[in-house]
């Protein structure tokens, strides 16, 4: 349980709160690079409760803009993009990818182009995604996941929007308990390759231990078979928004990363990689189970479906636990059922041991990006070298000393 304070802490992302100061320390990823043509639409991006377009010039480099002109405030996402600028189709203003005002042809001097600053934001690109610097001063050390040093072939990264608060979207990914419930439909499935799910069934109280990390936090939750192996999932936990999702030797690399839109929009981030093969040739069946065929966001047709198609005659016939088809949107589908949880209301129990540290590790952070001081601790963080696990392991192994060499396994065959 929080208080009404703390839940307004952690939810409320509109500018000059604190979570908003917190967010802008970060690089974001805030749309996919093939969404930007060069010398193509430019597109509008909302993060944070604030406005911003993307364009990309005839020359390939990405410019990240306040989406309001700052001469009388119209979009510039109705501008022309050409000669590796974006010009305002109102009095002609002009653009680079830095933001600096190039023409103004309103203006006999056209020195005042120097009064204008502040429009543009740093930006990188990396596994097909393009992340913005929104906040002040210099960016810190990027967030080098191994999937941004892969070309499309072997990452895929899909976004999606959904109708609810970040913060109920990043809880749900560090639930291991839900797992076996919510996604029963999929976990009971005995014709799914990921033979260790299926321990989740009819085990729904993991146990919790967790670490904390430079980064955020390390999430190990053990199911008991009750014969002589355990399921193990590791969880790894990078602050504010990003999992990476258990999964085995055979399986992609995936992990999540949330981002706010505004107090009531997610945007979430689904991305695969796999090194060794094509990773069109190794998604995992969730993935694309009931979505469109855009990665922009390939949750849209599905929004504005009641209860994303839940199922009532599936439920009581006991064909389907959710009656919602496909994982993705019943995660979805409860996210979205109250947009901002009242989290004054609630009986947290030992299952919802990761969402109590979870919490508890944001409130520090934001406090410490209050304070000034280091909240990211990205220097410490080697971030290209994060993976999670989903294993089948011996009852009574050690699991710190099981998940370290295993890990360091991955890295070494599954870059
Ligand atoms: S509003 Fe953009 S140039 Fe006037
Ligand atoms: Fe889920």
């Amino acid at each position: 349980m929080l208080t009404a304070e703390q839940n307004r802490l952690l939810t409320d992302v509109a500018p000059g709160t604190p979570l908003h100061n917190y967010w802008k320390k970060q690089w974001i990823p805030a749309l996919r690079s093939e969404a930007l043509k060069p010398g193509g639409a430019p597109q509008k991006v909302e993060l944070l409760c604030e406005k911003y377009v993307a364009f990309r010039g005839d020359d390939g480099k990405v410019g990240f803009l306040y989406e309001t002109c700052p001469h009388r405030g119209i979009s510039l996402a109705l501008g022309r993009n050409e000669g590796n600028r974006l010009t305002c189709i109102f009095h002609g203003w002009s653009f680079d990818a830095d933001g600096n005002c190039t023409r103004m042809p309103t203006e006999k001097d056209q020195s005042f182009c120097q009064k204008v600053k502040g429009q543009g934001f740093k930006v990188r690109e990396g596994g097909g995604i393009v992340w913005a610097y929104l906040g002040e001063g210099q960016p810190p050390k990027f967030c080098d996941y191994a999937f941004t040093y892969l070309t499309r072939e072997h990452a895929r990264p899909r976004a999606s929007y959904n109708e609810a608060n970040w913060l109920q979207n990043v809880e749900t990914l560090l639930d291991s308990a839900h797992i076996g419930l919510l996604h029963h439909d999929t976990t009971a499935d005995a014709s799914l390759p990921q033979a260790g799910l299926q321990l989740v069934t009819g085990n729904d109280t993991p146990k919790y231990t967790l670490e904390q990390r430079s980064y955020g936090m390390r999430s190990y939750s053990l199911r008991s078979s009750g014969s002589e192996n355990d399921y193990l999932r590791v969880t790894e936990f990078v602050a504010p928004g990003t999992a990476f999702i258990g999964t085995t030797d055979a399986e992609a690399g995936f992990l999540i990363i949330v981002v706010p839109v505004n107090n009531t929009r997610s945007l979430q981030w689904y991305i695969y990689w796999d090194t060794r093969q094509p990773i069109d040739n190794n998604l995992p069946d969730f993935a694309l189970l009931g979505t469109d065929d855009s990665d922009d966001n390939f949750a849209a047709s599905r929004q504005g479906t009641p209860n994303y198609g839940q199922d009532r005659e599936a439920m009581r016939a006991s064909k389907s636990w959710s009656g919602v088809p496909g994982v993705i949107f019943e995660d979805y589908a409860v996210a979205e059922s109250i947009p901002i949880v009242d989290r004054t209301r609630e009986f947290l129990g030992s299952g919802d041991l990761a969402i109590v540290r979870l919490r508890r590790e944001l409130m520090e952070r934001i406090r410490q990006s209050e304070a000034g001081e280091d909240c990211l601790q990205a220097e410490a963080s080697d971030y290209r070298a994060l993976r999670a696990l989903a294993e089948i392991i011996p009852t009574n192994t050690n699991i710190q000393e099981f998940t370290e060499q295993k890990l360091q396994d991955r890295k070494a065959s599954f870059a």
